[in-house]
């Protein structure tokens, strides 16, 4: 059993947490937000993610999982001490990194007994030794026996537990080779692949990986927009593509492209870092305009179906960047939805999980309770998030409660054939 500190509840930090609590360790969860903690600590969780909660509920009632504000206390026997804060981007499109600034500054000032620094943030090359420099700086001569290790994450909301838990590969990096041993330790329960590097290796992979995912997106999205001219159907394309191994079937699915809360920023971090290093970095740069213009083109659509979208009503399925969670980091509905109102459209959406979070950011958007008051009154329906209760809809009755029958399946979920007998107006992306 081992000690651990995680800074930072969010979608990493607490999922992170949790699994290793649940693996036998000693976790303190640490969060500067009150709110967050104090909810926790009445077993409510901040955020929406599959299974989470009775996890946190079972370890904390085994003693294994506490959680709280004073950094002191979450620090002091800690033999680990995970950094899961935020890397927002910043103006220039790099990670902001002032939260985790703060995390090694309070682990420079509060331990005082050796420690391994784990940082689970995704954050620029580099930033592994800047963390120890800031950690040597800020103790200005007072021993402290530590090392800091590079372990990037790869949870997917929605399926993190399960991320963690069944891992493709585990990736550690650090100059001192004990202490990503160490780290490795934790994850030997999981019986899975172990890769040991240097610091910076293992901070690229991470970006490397997300950057590679997000262009399988957008290579398909581009092949989706060819196959409109041309008459062929993506979805077919991507299963004939799949099945060639080096290819693969997962992360093909044509649509509005990637949003969350890791893609956009990373994409655009990784090409930063690039750029600022004398590099030109002209396949993340498409990259990233198809994935803007994947989302307009939605918008181009529904003008041509309709003609002008001035005071037009627009229904929109899902709100979430994904399906399975209330994240609403960079979803593409919400830029659709903007680009509608631009445009002078009234528009009413709904998200199984996403309305609390939806309310507090959309203004003037009709936020509805099921999927038929979406359709109540629209001139055309969108499909932003292919959510699972979307799939069997009671078309007949949307027909009826629709102005006009236009849908605009931004996913690719629902049957074009189906929707067409029933009298609608379908149109996919990718699809004849
Ligand atoms: C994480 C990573 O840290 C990010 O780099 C990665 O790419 C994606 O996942 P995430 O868990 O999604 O971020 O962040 P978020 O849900 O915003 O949670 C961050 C938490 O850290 C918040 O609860 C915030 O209150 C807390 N925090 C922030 C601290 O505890 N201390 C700080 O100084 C700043
Ligand atoms: C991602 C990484 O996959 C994960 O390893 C970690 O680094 C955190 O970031 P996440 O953002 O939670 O996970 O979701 P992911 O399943 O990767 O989807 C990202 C976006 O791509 C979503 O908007 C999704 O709708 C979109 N997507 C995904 C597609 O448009 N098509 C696909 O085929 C797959």
């Amino acid at each position: 059993m081992s000690k651990l500190c995680v800074i930072g509840t969010g979608y990493v930090g607490l999922v992170t947490g949790t699994c290793f609590a649940d693996l036998g360790n000693q976790v303190v969860c640490m969060d500067i937000d009150d709110n967050r903690i104090s909810q926790l600590n009445k077993g409510v969780m901040p955020i929406y993610e599959p299974g989470l909660e009775q996890l946190v509920l079972q370890n904390v009632k085994a003693g294994r999982l506490t959680f709280t504000t004073d950094y002191a206390a979450a620090l002091k026997d800690a033999d680990f001490a995970f950094i899961a804060v935020g890397t927002p981007s910043g103006d220039e499109g790099e990670a902001d990194l002032q939260y985790v600034r703060s995390a090694a500054e309070a682990i420079a000032d509060l331990v005082e007994k050796p420690v391994v620094v784990v940082n689970k943030s995704t954050v620029p090359v580099g930033t592994g030794d800047w963390v120890a420099d800031i950690i040597r700086k800020r103790r200005n001569g007072r021993p402290l026996q530590f090392s800091v290790a590079s372990n990037p994450e790869f949870l997917r909301e929605g399926s993190a537990i399960n991320d963690f838990m069944m891992p493709d590969r585990v990736v550690l990096g650090s100059e001192d080779r004990k202490a990503a041993e160490a780290v490795a330790e934790l994850y030997a329960a999981l019986r899975c692949q172990i890769l040991i590097t240097d610091l910076r290796t293992a901070e690229m992979i991470k970006y490397a990986s997300n950057a590679f995912l997000a262009t399988k997106i957008s290579f398909v999205n581009e092949i989706a927009n060819i196959c409109e001219e041309l008459g062929a159907d993506v979805r077919q394309v991507a299963v004939g593509m799949g099945l060639d191994k080096r290819i693969g079937p997962a992360f093909l699915d044509a649509g509005l492209g990637w949003g969350g809360s890791c893609f956009p920023k990373d994409v655009k971090a990784l090409a930063h870092m690039a750029v600022l290093h004398g590099s030109q970095p002209q396949l993340l740069q498409a990259v990233m305009d198809i994935n803007r213009m994947q989302r307009r083109r939605m918008v181009m659509k529904l003008r041509k179906n309709l003609g002008s979208l001035d005071e037009k009503t627009i229904g929109v399925l899902g709100i979430s960047f994904k399906p399975n969670t209330d994240d609403l980091r960079d979803a593409p509905a919400l830029e659709i939805i903007h680009l509608l109102q631009l445009e002078g459209a009234k528009v009413q959406a709904y998200d199984p999980q996403g309305m609390e979070n939806a309310a507090k950011i959309l203004k003037s958007v009709k936020l509805c309770k099921n999927p038929y008051e979406v359709a109540e009154g629209a001139d055309a329906l969108v499909l932003a998030t292919e959510w699972n209760e979307f799939k069997q809809l009671d078309f007949a009755r949307i027909r009826g409660l629709m102005a006009k029958p236009i849908i605009m399946d931004g996913r690719n979920l629902w049957d074009p054939q189906h929707l067409r007998e029933l009298g609608f107006d379908y149109t996919g992306v990718g699809r004849p």
